[in-house]
């Protein structure tokens, strides 16, 4: 291949096709490999020096041959991911996508659709694979929806529509200046409402976040009080959202009191179900989610519990017309015609924020076609049996207790040393988690219930069996015990005896 880029005929292909085409079959092999032995890596590690040092060279005025930039890519990029494809990753709420998703990225880069509209495959393609997520979720055969970043956009273009529905369309030039607007949800709803509430130009404050119960529910009868008294003294009441799998536990709201309640009240009903919403795959545990078809609209990531390359959120809205409402523009350089390419060039484009959109879909076509729906669900089923095995591993581990409640694919639990003070408990936590991801073994993170800090496991992860749990308690257990040697020797007054 060339010592730089550039061909002699000036454009960015390769004069020599072969040559790249070695290159790039080396590139399939290594990262089929990769994927293939990710169980014998850490699941974490962090970047070295050598890493760090080599990647802030100087901005490349010149090229180099491709194999030599592939050889520093396996270098200093390949071997440092955050870690989520590995069997023992469980931090956050991160998916680990699938060799098909990796192929499907491939396939999406070569043809490098522009997504906005156009009369081309790649719309038939969204629209299609929105068809389907529909019916998954037990949502109209008309409904609307789009193919976006994440949860945290899927959500915000949902609350967007809520807006427009509850203040009109002339929001969009008047603003939302005094219009007292409300929206409802949990205490322990994500920080997407936050951003969204900001961003929108609500502010924070337009947000009653509503205590929840034992089980990390919503409590509709302190909800219901809620909304009597903003209607009473005049706030308006705009959106109630809902959730489907809370991130510190996995909690999912009385969807079905929700939607009642926002019917009651005439007031858009939204629900975030990041990962909660794809419980609906699985026969077993579909009445997780329950309720969550009676939404006016709902958010949930394909790269989380849907096992997809990220990134890769969808929104679905009931009511197709409001959503192009919202979003709907029509600038004179993208008019529609009769005929040729551009029929309806920003008709995705009128459905959420972005212009230039990428062929997002086709991972999810190419995957929901190869593995079949069937298949997901039994994973996701397979993930929620696993927790099962870890609560009760916790449970059967001296000093291990659980934290909150546990629903779905979420459990939070501690190490609790005899005869610690609390505050003790917490440090002591905080330290014990960082040592486990530090010793590359597993990736829990933390949650923070009430006042006590704990290490959290949320399951997405296709890849884990029941004996990587064992690893993850063994791991805790062995290397709580080894701190409180070390504190034994070293830092006594960190004990109360
Ligand atoms: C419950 C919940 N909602 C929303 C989000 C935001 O999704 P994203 O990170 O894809 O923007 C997350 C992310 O973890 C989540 O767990």
């Amino acid at each position: 291949m060339n010592p730089t880029p550039l061909s002699q005929s000036g454009t960015l292909d390769p004069t020599d096709w072969d040559e790249l085409r070695a290159i790039g079959h080396a590139m399939i092999d290594d990262m089929l490999d990769y994927l293939r032995d990710v169980r014998d890596r850490p699941a974490w590690q962090r970047p070295s020096e050598e890493a760090r040092a080599a990647l802030m060279a100087p901005t490349p005025r010149e090229g180099k041959p491709l194999s030599e930039v592939y050889d520093e890519f396996k270098r200093s990029i390949l071997p440092y991911p955050t870690g989520n494809i590995h069997p023992r990753f469980w931090g956050w709420v991160m998916g680990n996508g699938t060799p098909v998703g990796m192929l499907a990225e491939l396939l999406g880069g070569a043809m490098n659709c522009h997504v906005s509209g156009y009369d081309q495959s790649a719309v038939l393609v969204e629209k299609q694979v929105i068809g389907w997520l529909a019916e998954l979720m037990d949502f109209p055969v008309n409904t609307s929806g789009l193919l976006v970043s994440g949860g945290t956009v899927a959500n915000l273009i949902g609350l967007t529509v809520a807006r427009n529905h509850a203040l009109g369309q002339g929001v969009r030039s008047v603003g939302v200046n005094n219009s007292r607007a409300m929206v409802y949800a949990s205490s322990q709803t994500h920080g997407w409402l936050d951003r969204s509430c900001d961003l929108l130009g609500f502010g924070k404050n337009s947000i009653r976040y509503v205590n929840v119960d034992e089980h990390h529910r919503i409590r509709i009868d302190l909800l219901h009080e809620q909304i009597d008294r903003d209607l009473a003294s005049g706030l308006k009441p705009i959106c109630i959202v809902g959730n489907a799998g809370t991130v510190s536990c996995g909690a999912t709201d009385d969807l079905h009191a929700l939607s009642d309640l926002a019917e009651q009240y005439d007031i858009w009903f939204h629900i975030d179900g990041a990962f909660g919403a794809l419980a609906k795959l699985s026969p077993k545990y579909r009445g997780l989610a329950d309720g969550l078809e009676r939404a006016d609209s709902v958010a949930f990531d394909l790269h989380k519990w849907g096992y997809m390359q990220y990134e890769l959120g969808v929104v679905l809205v009931k009511d197709g017309e409001l959503q192009s409402e919202t979003f709907g523009f029509a600038p004179s350089y993208l008019d529609k015609f009769s005929g040729g390419i551009a029929p309806n060039p920003t008709e995705f484009a009128s459905k959420g924020i972005q212009l230039s959109r990428g062929f997002r879909s086709l991972k999810a076509w190419l995957q929901l076609s190869t593995y079949g729906t069937d298949a997901i669900g039994a994973a996701i089923e397979e993930n929620i049996d696993q927790i099962e095995h870890l609560r009760k591993l916790v449970a059967r581990t001296p000093h291990l207790e659980q934290v909150g409640p546990s629903a779905m694919n979420v459990v939070c639990f501690r190490y609790v040393p005899e005869n610690m003070a609390a505050s003790g408990v917490n440090s002591f936590n905080a330290e014990l988690l960082v040592r486990i991801q530090e010793s590359g073994l597993a990736v829990p993170s933390n949650a923070r219930i009430g006042d006590d800090f704990a290490l959290r496991v949320a399951h997405t992860n296709h890849r884990s069996t029941r004996e990587d749990f064992d690893i993850l308690i063994e791991s805790a257990t062995r290397t709580a015990e080894l701190m409180l040697l070390e504190s034994d020797s070293h830092d006594p007054p960190s004990r109360q005896d």
